[in-house]
């Protein structure tokens, strides 16, 4: 039978120890409330004994969020527990999390115990938490690096005291794959009472395993998983969210499932990002900016063909609109094409590939190429007369303590000329020429040159016009080069005069 995996969402606890991204609390009711949306089983909604504005935040989560249930942590001390179950005081289902070291580590240079002490009051800790709650988990800190007797005697006795999850966190996330998952399997086979509480995995990535161990983990027994949307978190960050749901349901073979609305994913996943001020890779999986981002020609001829061909998820199942083919200068006829076609033009193979000539020129100069570049690109296409004057070439020295200056060479009627110019800047001075050069009297009416999209990179649009003999007579050209787009554009405006 499919076993039921709960998802419990720590991005307001562990998440929020990320140095910077502190929220408040009208900001974790927001997240909270999406996390709701999403399905997760279980919120950390914080630390309540942390600082005031930490256990108001559990307090408005309570009465907010109706379906998950509400967690609050505390170390093994009892005013800790005290405040977190006043924090709890109107959730509709709660738990608390208590729990301390177990890790020689721990014991020794974080705690100054022995083990008898921790074991003592990891007992005490659950017993005074189920005073207030029925619903109570135990951590074991830093059990990753605690030795697996000791361990299971801690997990024992807890469940005795009347813990109904137990949580194995991987905290300085040391463990191999391999490693977590036997350590979850010696637990299940040598805790007597483990039938009376849910194995939890809380898994930290700081070898990048954390997705690997949150998985053997349950592949061993654990029913619970504790992780943060982005995977964001202390250090390397926490276990991701995204991940380990599509995981589970991307290998059906696990029979695995979550209560999760994977539609919600990327949603809750920009919210938690803009929030907390913390961007997302780029390449982070399932949710990074280039998750379903084709840039390589094969690749993109293979997606266009099938998309199961580079795809195992479907972009939609994580609220993805599509999967973007990105333009660059390594991208082939067959994304080219395509990308034409959606946007209304249909070409003919020679007109495809002329216009794919230009367009790795183009690419060439700008990393990638946008919707706005193909539609410059496909109109300028269309202009099947031949301009009366035409560019031939521009060169401009301009910068501090320099005289603008431009020589520029154009054709006209089949001959070509030559003219050097100075001026208040590299445009005037390109101007100044081509007006000498065509001895034309005309008066620039307007001028404006516009950034299509953004960066240092884009291709810059001009649009002038010119007065001659009374006369209007526009001229418009793109081109990375700002200079040369100006001097096309003047070009194309004289060139309309004759
Ligand atoms: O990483 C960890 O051990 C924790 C516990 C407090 C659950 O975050
Ligand atoms: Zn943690």
């Amino acid at each position: 039978m499919t076993k039921r995996i709960q998802i419990f969402d720590t991005t307001l606890r562990d998440g929020e120890q990320v140095p910077g991204c502190q929220l408040n609390t009208i900001e974790k009711i927001e997240i909270a409330r999406q996390l709701e949306k999403l399905g997760v089983d279980i919120i950390e909604a914080g630390f309540p004994v942390s600082s005031p504005g930490d256990f108001n935040s559990v307090v408005e989560i309570s009465k907010t969020v109706q379906s998950p249930v509400i967690c609050a942590l505390t170390r093994a001390v009892n005013k800790d527990i005290e405040v977190a179950a006043d924090s709890l005081k109107h959730a509709k289902r709660k738990r608390i999390h208590t729990g301390i070291g177990t890790s020689d580590f721990h014991i020794k240079h974080k705690l100054n115990s022995t083990p008898e002490d921790i074991f003592k009051r990891a007992v005490d800790a659950v017993k005074y938490a189920r005073k207030f709650v029925d619903d109570v988990e135990f951590y074991a800190e830093d059990a990753g690096r605690t030795d697996n007797e000791f361990l299971a005697r801690v997990i024992e006795a807890v469940i005795k005291a009347g813990a109904t999850v137990v949580n194995i966190p991987d905290t300085t996330g040391y463990c191999m794959p391999l490693e977590y998952g036997e350590k979850i399997a010696w637990l299940v086979n040598n805790v007597p009472n483990i039938d009376k509480a849910v194995i939890s995995t809380h898994c930290h990535n700081d070898l990048g395993m954390a997705t690997a161990n949150t998985l053997t983990g349950i592949v061993n027994g654990a029913r619970q998983v504790e992780v943060t949307m982005n995977g964001i978190g202390e250090r390397a960050g926490n276990t991701a969210l995204e991940e380990v749901v599509m995981a589970i349901r991307s290998h059906h073979s696990l029979d695995f499932e979550t209560g999760i609305d994977t539609k919600q994913i990327l949603k809750t996943s920009n919210l938690v990002s803009t929030l907390m001020r913390m961007p997302v890779q780029a390449n982070k999986a399932i949710v990074g900016r280039n998750a379903f981002s084709h840039s390589s020609g094969i690749h993109q001829d293979g997606v266009l063909k099938h998309r199961q061909n580079y795809e195992i998820i479907d972009p939609a199942e994580v609220g993805v609109k599509e999967s973007a083919i990105v333009l660059t200068a390594r991208s082939g006829r067959a994304a080219l094409k395509h990308r034409l076609q959606l946007l209304g033009y249909d070409l003919h193979a020679a007109e495809l590939d002329e216009l794919y000539h230009r367009f790795l020129e183009l690419a060439d100069k700008k990393k990638d190429i946008g919707d706005e570049d193909l539609e410059i690109l496909a109109g300028h296409g269309k202009k099947k007369a031949k301009p009366p004057i035409e560019l031939v070439s521009l060169q401009v020295m301009c910068g501090k303590s320099t005289i603008p200056t431009a020589t520029v060479q154009v054709s006209f009627r089949g001959d070509v000329f030559t003219e050097t110019a100075s001026g208040n800047g590299p445009i005037d001075a390109s101007f100044t020429a081509v007006k000498n050069l065509l001895k034309r009297r005309v008066r620039l009416e307007e001028f404006l040159i516009q950034a299509i999209t953004r960066g240092s990179d884009d291709i810059g649009k001009v649009h002038v016009q010119v007065e001659h003999k009374g006369d209007i007579y526009y001229g418009f050209s793109a081109n990375t080069d700002i200079v040369t787009a100006s001097v096309e554009a003047f070009l194309d405006a004289l060139g309309k005069i004759a």
